[in-house]
């Protein structure tokens, strides 16, 4: 589950990271410290387009892909996705400011949010945002009247809820009809129509997302299905052909070696995809549209590994309550609790959706006998785990280097300062050298935004 590129240093077996060990990560940059292998992600980014692009050309037509900044976002990764060919997707001011300052051309920026504020709507008409995506009724005459006003013709798609369930988390599911994104499928047509009355916008097509760490693909399948089958009525509404379809992002990554042989591979997605949209436009008897993906997770969570020091163990024994709470556990006595120095603030995704994750030691090798380790924070909350449940040497200890593995996505990303514990630095490695490229926070940062 570590990035490509990681290895044990065959003499010491300290773990390496784009060929530098994780000990000497920890003594340049501290600890706890998050990685991001450039190799890797700059790889995923280059095979998905790649897959993407083949089997859509297949087809007859065209696919673009947006990496959705949302997994991970800052200035050096808005620059190695846009040299792999790939358009960056952002869901805030904020983020379009990273990409901005990336250097990012706007014409290759979708802009997303349920939410978007009048300024946020403004500022990216004005600088020419490639396209908006419409997440409410109201943000039609929102968008409208700022490309008045700025004298142009805004792109924009309607973002659809096809009502497809992707079976994943429900906080992660986003395609079924009560949750806050999108706008009912069975409403695009007249939705369209309103878009085509305004000549400030121009109207390429709907967008829909179904959720995200999606592993069964059907359900890409049926909204594509779904999607295609009212473009010839859109179409007529319109007045046009419509030129695009966006089909989101979501694609799943294996987080534990359980996983690894479920996560989906994108080159068949992208096939079976290809097929269906080829198939459904042929029996409405429409062109195929130019396709258009946002996946963030697939291309940089397992670029990401995160390191830590190891403060404190406790061993539980296990029984009373807990006895059989996981049948796996069942020739363990005792869970070994692994305290170390981040937490819930630098990997929220554990304590949010019950998320798995697999940990290493990577300091050194160990012989000892396998014990049942719970890896846990700092913070002063029980949920506060890293690791629910891995198997690793018993000797684990104070001192000892751990490095989660695939923490590439919506780890630093949905961090925060709970308990005032800074955020740790984000380091990309390459090829053995190794650069900060979102800088750590210290404590005197924390407490100076406190008036005194
Ligand atoms: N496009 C849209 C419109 C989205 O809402 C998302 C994710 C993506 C693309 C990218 O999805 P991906 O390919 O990364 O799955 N915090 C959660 C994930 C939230 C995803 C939100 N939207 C997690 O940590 O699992």
């Amino acid at each position: 589950m570590f990035p490509a590129t990681a290895r044990r240093g065959s003499e010491c077996g300290v773990l390496k990271v784009g060929d530098i060990r994780a000990t000497e990560l920890v003594e340049r940059f501290g600890s706890p410290l998050y990685v991001v292998d450039e190799a890797v992600a700059r790889q995923r980014a280059r095979d998905t387009r790649a897959a993407l692009q083949r089997e859509f050309a297949r087809v007859g037509t065209d696919a673009t892909v947006y990496y959705a900044g949302k997994a991970f976002l800052c200035v050096e990764v808005a620059r190695w996705m846009a040299e792999e060919g790939l358009n960056i997707d952002v869901a805030s001011g904020g983020e379009l400011a990273v990409a901005l300052a990336a250097g990012i051309d706007p014409g290759r920026i979708g802009f997303h949010g349920n939410n978007k504020s009048p300024e946020e709507i403004a500022h990216a008409v004005s600088i020419g945002v490639a396209v908006i995506v419409l997440d409410s009724e109201q943000e039609i005459e929102r968008v409208a009247e700022a490309a008045t006003a700025a004298g142009v013709r805004q792109r924009v798609r309607i973002r659809v809820n096809s009502g497809v369930h992707a079976s994943t988390h429900d906080f992660l599911a986003t395609s079924h009809e009560d949750q806050k994104f999108g706008l009912p499928l069975d409403r695009a047509v007249e939705l369209g129509r309103r878009i085509a009355a305004h000549p400030s916008l121009e109207f390429l097509g709907l967008h829909c997302h179904i959720g995200s760490q999606i592993f069964a693909t059907d359900g890409f399948r049926e909204s594509a299905r779904r999607l295609v089958g009212i473009y010839r009525e859109l179409a007529e509404a319109v007045g046009a052909p419509v030129p695009e379809l966006n089909l989101g992002g979501g694609f799943g990554i294996a987080y534990t070696s359980a996983e690894a042989g479920d996560a989906p591979d994108v080159a068949r997605v992208a096939a079976e995809l290809a097929d269906i949209v080829a198939e459904s436009c042929a029996e409405a008897g429409i062109p195929i549209p130019k396709l258009a993906f946002e996946p963030g997770r697939l291309i940089i969570g397992p670029a990401g590994v995160t390191l830590y020091s190891v403060g404190t163990t406790k061993a539980v024994a296990l029984g009373g309550s807990d006895a059989g709470s996981d049948p796996a556990d069942a020739g363990f006595a005792e869970r070994l609790y692994v305290s170390v120095d981040g937490g819930m603030s630098d990997n929220a995704r554990t304590a949010l959706y019950g998320a798995d994750y697999q940990v290493r030691i990577a300091n050194r090798r160990s012989a000892a006998a396998p014990a049942l380790v719970r890896v846990v924070g700092k913070h002063c909350e029980s949920g506060d785990i890293v690791v629910n449940r891995d198997v690793i040497p018993g000797d684990v200890a104070p001192g000892d280097l751990l490095a989660v593995a695939a923490t590439g996505a919506y780890c630093w990303s949905l961090s925060s300062n709970y308990n005032y514990v800074p955020r740790p630095p984000v380091i990309a490695v390459r090829d053995g050298e190794a650069r900060v490229i979102v800088r750590g926070e210290t404590v005197e940062e924390l407490v100076a935004k406190s008036v005194s």
